[in-house]
């Protein structure tokens, strides 16, 4: 089914309901879906940022990154935690997403270790790796930035201050977000790890 919603630039236009878990008595609006995914959210960020994240609560392992996708969208779509088997316009190609998730876990776990960047810098390059994978139908960017908030609350930072509905809208705030995403891309993460610092 489609709506009549302009795609956001760097989104995926939700233009495929099917998957919504909500009763189909009735049809949703874009705006009460997006409320829908934002209190499934909220229930993440109190698991997780309200106080430090033990690292058995948070172990950054493969199969704790692919549930809390399903933690931060089960309640409202199927494809919630579910790796995506189709192309995207962003992203690696489907077939490779497992090994490099695995991959991406591996080297968190490695950075985190030894230290090999300091607290803002490891956030942001697994916000960017995971963001890049692109591992799921959607949700993508919200599941990359909770898991780097994730990643700062466990190191004893704050959580970033991202500005959910700014960056969902189009504005200059989510230009420059994409700019620095686009940068990371070419091994310059300076400006993304300039925005991880600003937190609450
Ligand atoms: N050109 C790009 N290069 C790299 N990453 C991008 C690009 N455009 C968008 N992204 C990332 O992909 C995310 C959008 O993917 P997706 O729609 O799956 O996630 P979302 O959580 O639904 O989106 P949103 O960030 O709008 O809440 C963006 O937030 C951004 O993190
Ligand atoms: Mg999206």
């Amino acid at each position: 089914m489609k709506n009549s919603t302009k795609p956001i630039d760097g989104a995926t236009p939700i233009d495929d309901i099917s998957g919504l878990k909500l009763p189909k008595d009735r049809v949703y609006t874009l705006k009460e879906i997006y409320f829908k995914e934002a209190e499934n959210i909220a229930n993440v960020t109190i698991k997780y940022l309200s106080s430090i994240p033990s690292k058995k609560e948070a172990p950054f392992s493969y199969e704790w990154m692919i549930d809390l996708h399903k933690e931060m969208f089960g309640d409202v779509w199927e494809w919630a935690g579910k790796l995506r088997q189709i192309e995207l316009s962003i992203g690696i190609q489907a077939y490779r997403i497992s090994t490099e998730l695995k991959n991406l876990s591996d080297d968190v776990l490695f950075w985190d270790k030894n230290k090999t960047y300091d607290t803002y810098e490891i956030s942001a390059r697994l916000h960017h790796r995971a963001v890049q994978i692109h591992p799921f139908q959607n949700g993508n960017g919200r599941w990359s930035r909770m898991l780097a908030d994730i990643y700062m609350r466990q190191n004893s930072l704050m959580p970033v201050q991202w500005q959910e509905e700014l960056l969902s809208s189009e504005n200059p705030n989510r230009d420059r977000y994409i700019q620095a995403l686009k940068k990371a891309d070419e091994g310059k993460y300076e400006e993304l790890i300039e925005m991880h610092k600003i937190t609450y």
